[in-house]
């Protein structure tokens, strides 16, 4: 995910820049970009790929021009910005910092722009010279035109009511050298104050070697930073006042965002890893965009007459997430298989099939083996994958990737719920190109997919400690009551089957619990037998058309003694009769709810693994990514 840091102070700007993107390069990136006020010019420079060619690219201008070079190495202001794509190509232009048609303003942003094309239109008629297909970009333009109002905090406040989406930028204006003016929209962005200098960045290890004093930015907060001074304004304007804190944190905390770990932080970050996954494929309108997707264009997509899913793990539950809705709205006949099997099969795939390979690492054997099979056999391979230029995108006919971030925990959380999501696009997309669905339901789903980021935000928020991010609740209870048990059984039925799965291997993999996942309808043909008095039982129970069977099921386990934990819709109050604790999710579409309802999955199992003391970063045996056989 993109990184953002800023400086104004007395020292050099670009080597502080280019640290504080090093600090940032664990959050994952794909081009880099710095860009300081050099006596009366602005100097950019981007850089494509690892953040060593922009590291190249600035010993290629210290050596190659004089006369810029000294006004860099002696510029005091700066901003720089590590992008992970979303709207446009990973190229240089699309690298940040964005400009305006002058060279006046210079910006660096994270998040997306929901409403860029509207905002581009009447720039573009007013003059505006775009150089990036970015949403972007048109911060740049937006805060420039406003620069007619007197300061850059006036400009970048008038831009920011325009402004719709999710976003956190940093604006730099050549004709007010000591000053940058931020903007918090649901983004990450802290401020940093050291002695006559002053840091801005979307994360604390940017400037954590440099200063430990830091002020929080609210959201919708702007803030305006001078050498020595910081000022924080309403979206209206208003002055508010803000306590500088003193970070006890070491490099390594810092690097978890103050959480305890990798994985409780990427946990927190699925809302905006599912809004950067979506939004460029969503926005504006309704219609799904799945342009620049290798040789997937509408054509082929079209022709499809059946679909293969593979994959390993989480990857391999996201895929048989994404078959129900591949069945239920394309009504596309969708087989799925772990890789590790497929591979072996026969392969019965030819022209017309698409096999589409889930892996977020992209470099699975078992998962590039069977992309490998079904290629040979004729078939168009799609991967579906976090990692640019990875093995699985090299191999593959196209690629839709998901927009997560960089995943250090071992146990996967915040890939999946973007693979998922990714899938539903999928699912969208066939079924506006075979007509499957009706264009007001499309509609509102669409729109419901618009809004998942605030759906996941809602969960997280209802589940979570608002101070330390822990497990909390419901959740928390049900860990508090079983972390010593030696068995979970999790049942579901339909796409509710897969978040069973999904919620076991969780468990499994970081409190070393065992845990089996059934269909909730097979239960009594074997695993009723394991049932116990206070046997945990977690029952997937979110609105669907079979929810009744998977409510028989639920009074079955318990009339044997079991302890149910239900996963149900916010306004399902029924569902209480027939559990002990009920995890709740917001009332969105049911084929929705099922990726809301493994949020609190993945907090359980994370509650009991800590509650037995383990490290849930990295468990026992596993690897993050399974390079082998
Ligand atoms: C479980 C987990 C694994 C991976 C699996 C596939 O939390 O992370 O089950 O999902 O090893 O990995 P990728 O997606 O990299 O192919």
């Amino acid at each position: 995910m993109c990184g953002i840091v800023g400086y104004v102070g007395k020292r050099p700007v670009q080597d502080l820049l280019l640290a504080g993107l090093k600090k940032l390069e664990y959050r994952g990136y794909d081009s880099a970009g710095i860009s300081v006020i050099a006596g009366d010019e602005i100097e950019s420079l981007r850089a494509v790929g690892n953040l060593q060619n922009l590291f190249e690219a600035v010993a290629a201008r210290e050596a190659d021009d004089g006369g810029v070079a000294v006004a860099v190495q002696t510029a005091t202001t700066g901003i720089g910005h590590t992008r992970w794509a979303t709207h446009g190509r990973v190229n240089e232009s699309n690298a940040h910092p964005h400009f305006d048609t002058s060279n006046a303003v210079h910006v660096v942003v994270n998040g997306i722009v929901e409403n860029y094309v509207a905002l581009k239109r009447r720039l573009q008629d007013m003059g505006a010279v775009f150089t990036s297909e970015t949403d972007a970009e048109v911060i740049a333009h937006l805060v420039a035109h406003h620069c007619a109002l007197g300061s850059l905090e006036d400009a970048v406040l008038a831009a920011f009511n325009e402004l719709e989406g999710h976003f956190a930028f940093v604006a730099m204006r050549l004709d007010e050298p000591d000053k940058l003016v931020g903007v918090r929209k649901e983004c990450p962005l802290v401020v940093g104050r050291g002695d006559g200098e002053t840091f801005l960045a979307s994360a604390i290890p940017a400037f954590l070697s440099e200063t430990r004093r830091t002020q929080y930015i609210e959201n919708d907060e702007i803030v305006v930073i001078t050498p020595d001074d910081v000022r924080f304004l309403g979206p209206d304007g208003s002055e508010h006042e803000r306590e500088v804190e003193e970070i006890d944190w070491d490099e390594e905390t810092a690097e978890k965002g103050g959480f305890d770990t990798f994985m409780l932080k990427e946990i927190h970050e699925q809302a905006d890893a599912i809004a950067d996954t979506v939004a460029d494929r969503t926005a504006p309108g309704t219609h799904v965009d799945l342009d620049d997707v290798g040789a997937l264009d509408e054509n082929m997509l079209r022709g499809i007459d059946r679909i293969l899913i593979t994959g390993c793990g989480t990857a391999y539950h996201a895929g048989l997430m994404g078959r129900y809705a591949l069945e239920e709205w394309a009504q596309i006949r969708t087989e799925i298989d772990v890789a590790s099997e497929y591979r072996y099969r026969k392969q019965l795939v030819g022209p017309g099939d698409l096999v589409i390979g889930m892996t977020q690492s992209g470099e699975t054997a078992d998962t590039l083996a069977a992309m490998r099979a079904a290629h040979e056999a004729g078939a168009t391979v799609l991967a579906v994958t976090n990692v640019v230029g990875s093995q699985a995108t090299r191999d593959a006919d196209g690629v839709l990737y998901t927009r997560a971030g960089l995943e250090i925990g071992v146990a996967a959380t915040k890939t999946f719920v973007c693979q998922v999501a990714v899938m539903y696009l999928l699912a969208l997309k066939l079924a506006e190109l075979r007509g499957t669905m009706k264009p007001a339901t499309m509609e509102r789903i669409v729109g419901e997919i618009k809004r998942l980021p605030h759906s996941v935000q809602e969960v997280i928020a209802a589940a979570t400690d608002p101070d330390t991010g822990l497990p909390a609740g419901p959740v928390a209870e049900a860990a508090e009551r079983h972390w010593q048990a030696d068995f979970f059984l999790y049942l579901g039925r339909h796409i509710g089957l897969a978040v069973a799965l999904e919620g076991a291997l969780k468990l499994k993999e970081i409190s070393y619990i065992s845990t089996d996942a059934y269909a909730a309808g097979e239960m009594k043909h074997g695993p009723i037998a394991l049932l116990e008095d206070g046997t945990p039982v977690v029952v997937v129970a979110t609105d669907s058309p079979v929810k009744d069977k998977v409510v028989s099921n639920m009074q079955e386990v318990a009339a044997r003694g079991a302890h149910v934990i239900a996963v149900a819709a916010e306004s399902d109050h029924e569902i209480d009769e027939h559990a002990k604790q009920v995890l709740r999710v917001p009332d969105v579409d049911w084929m929705l709810q099922p990726l809301l309802g493994t949020i609190p999955l993945q907090l359980l199992a994370y509650a009991i693994a800590s509650r037995r003391g383990l490290n849930v970063d990295q468990p026992r045996n596993l690897a993050k990514t399974v390079t082998v056989e």
